[in-house]
C-alpha cells in the first residue's frame, strides 16, 4: 500500500516509521529543516525507537 502522511511531528514521523515496515511511505512537512534532517535519516526529536530506526 501507498500511504501520505502530512507533519512529521511525533505522531506523523513514529506512525510513519511503523507504516513503513510493511507499506511504501510518503511523509511531508512545511519546516524544511525537518525534512533535510528526516532524509539524512536523523531523527528531528529525542526518540530511542526512531533514532534506532534510521541506523
Ligand atoms: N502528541 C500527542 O500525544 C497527541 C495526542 C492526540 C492528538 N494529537 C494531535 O496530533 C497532531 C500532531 O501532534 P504532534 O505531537 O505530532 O505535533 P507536532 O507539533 O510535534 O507535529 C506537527 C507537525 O506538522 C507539521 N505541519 C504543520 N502544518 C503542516 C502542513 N500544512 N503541512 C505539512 N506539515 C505541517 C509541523 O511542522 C510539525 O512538524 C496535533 O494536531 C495534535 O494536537 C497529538
Amino acid at each position: 500500500m501507498k500511504i501520505a502522511v502530512v507533519g512529521a511531528g511525533f505522531v506523523g514521523l513514529s506512525n510513519t516509521i511503523l507504516l513503513a515496515q510493511h507499506n511504501k511511505v510518503v511523509i511531508y512537512d512545511i519546516v524544511p529543516a525537518k525534512v533535510d534532517l528526516i532524509n539524512s535519516r536523523k531523527s528531528p526529536f529525542v526518540d530511542k525507537e526512531i533514532e534506532a530506526f534510521f541506523i
